[in-house]
């Protein structure tokens, strides 16, 4: 059986850091306030002149590197994506152009903060029907660009960031086990980005509305997300005849830590199994995984056979799992 393994991981994030301090300077909030409701410390903020494709391109170069794959090798990239470059085309040309990675096809998911999972089961599905033998597959966002830096419910919460996988087809018993995807479009409102496609156009009015920016009802999005994502990782351990004890480490979306502690506790997970950098980096939605993964990684954390579960939710709504076999 052929199945896609993951062979580099790869991260970048903007040198600016914006700490907790720093938004009080300019919006009614307070690092106390903002730690103990969510668990953020600080977050990474591009300058003028940076964007979600150069965030991807360095996270993928690195993954790349790491899996010693040239971009010419590369048969497919896609990319996880809610804040592209341009409404199109994807954000994936662009990085397939910066790569050079001249022999791969090339697209975005929206799927928001569950995009680099879907993202990831779209390569992983690919390689294990033969049609692709290596995928880069990208979570990445500047989220600080659609965001309303007046409105304390939203600003604070978020970060920008890009992380990268490198999948290669093998055989064996590493790789991506399974992945499960689900949606529900009927709640989009409550978090979503009302301008400007197609239903609002750009025009004076919907930029005085704020239309251009994201909106969020945050009460109701922590309740669905914990439910959805405790509901999708029990579906991915059944679906492997596996329980929370076969669990080495839980990747979480980093949406923040009470959504990640209410998460685990509904799955029964320990603490030690799982992983956590909201404090350092905020949500930075289709990116906070890869990032995480890459962490983790790199840091010497993972041994071969270990088992990691993936977790994410987000506007669309959408929610996602996957399990790896190290
Ligand atoms: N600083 C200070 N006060 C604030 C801030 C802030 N940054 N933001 C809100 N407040 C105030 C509110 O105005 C409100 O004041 P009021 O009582 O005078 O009206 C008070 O704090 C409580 O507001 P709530 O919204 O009830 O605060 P809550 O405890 O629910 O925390 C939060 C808000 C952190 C957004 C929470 O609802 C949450 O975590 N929701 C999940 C949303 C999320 O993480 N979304 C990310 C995208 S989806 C995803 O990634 C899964």
């Amino acid at each position: 059986m052929i199945r896609a393994r993951i062979t580099g991981t790869g991260s970048y994030v903007p040198d600016k850091v914006a700490t907790n301090f720093d938004l009080e300077k300019f919006i009614d909030t307070s690092d106390e306030w903002i730690r103990t409701r969510t668990g953020i410390v600080e977050r990474h903020l591009v300058v003028e002149g940076e964007n979600t494709s150069d965030l991807a391109t360095r996270a993928a170069q690195r993954a790349l590197e790491m899996a010693g794959v040239a971009p010419t090798e590369i048969d497919l990239i896609i990319v996880g994506t809610i804040t592209g470059d341009y409404p199109w085309p994807a954000t994936a040309c662009i990085v397939q152009s910066n790569l050079g990675a001249v022999n791969a096809g090339a697209y975005d998911v929206s799927a928001a903060c569950s995009g680099f999972l879907y993202a990831l089961a779209a390569g992983a599905d690919r390689i294990a029907a033969g049609n692709a033998r290596k995928v880069l597959v990208i979570g990445a966002e500047v989220l600080s660009r659609i965001l309303d830096w007046s409105d304390r419910n939203t600003c604070v919460l978020f970060g920008d960031g890009a992380g990268a996988v490198v999948l290669e087809a093998c055989e064996g018993d590493q790789g991506i086990l399974s992945s499960h995807l689900y949606a529900d479009g009927s709640q989009l409102e409550l978090l979503y980005q009302p301008g400007f496609g197609t239903r609002i156009t750009p025009s004076a009015e919907a930029i005085a509305r704020g239309d251009h920016y994201l909106k969020m009802q945050g009460n109701e999005v922590f309740k669905v997300a914990v439910r959805s994502m405790a509901e999708v990782a029990k579906i991915a351990l059944d679906a492997n005849g596996m329980t929370t004890e076969d669990v080495n480490l839980f990747i979480p979306h980093q949406a923040n830590i009470r959504i990640l502690d209410a998460t685990a506790k509904r799955i029964g997970l320990r603490d030690d199994q799982v992983y956590v950098n909201v404090d350092r980096f905020g949500n930075t939605s289709g990116a906070t995984i890869p990032i995480a993964l890459d962490e983790v990684n790199r840091a010497g954390r993972l041994k071969r056979g270990d088992i990691l579960l993936l977790d994410a939710f987000g506007g669309g709504f959408t929610w996602a799992s996957a399990l790896v076999r190290w």
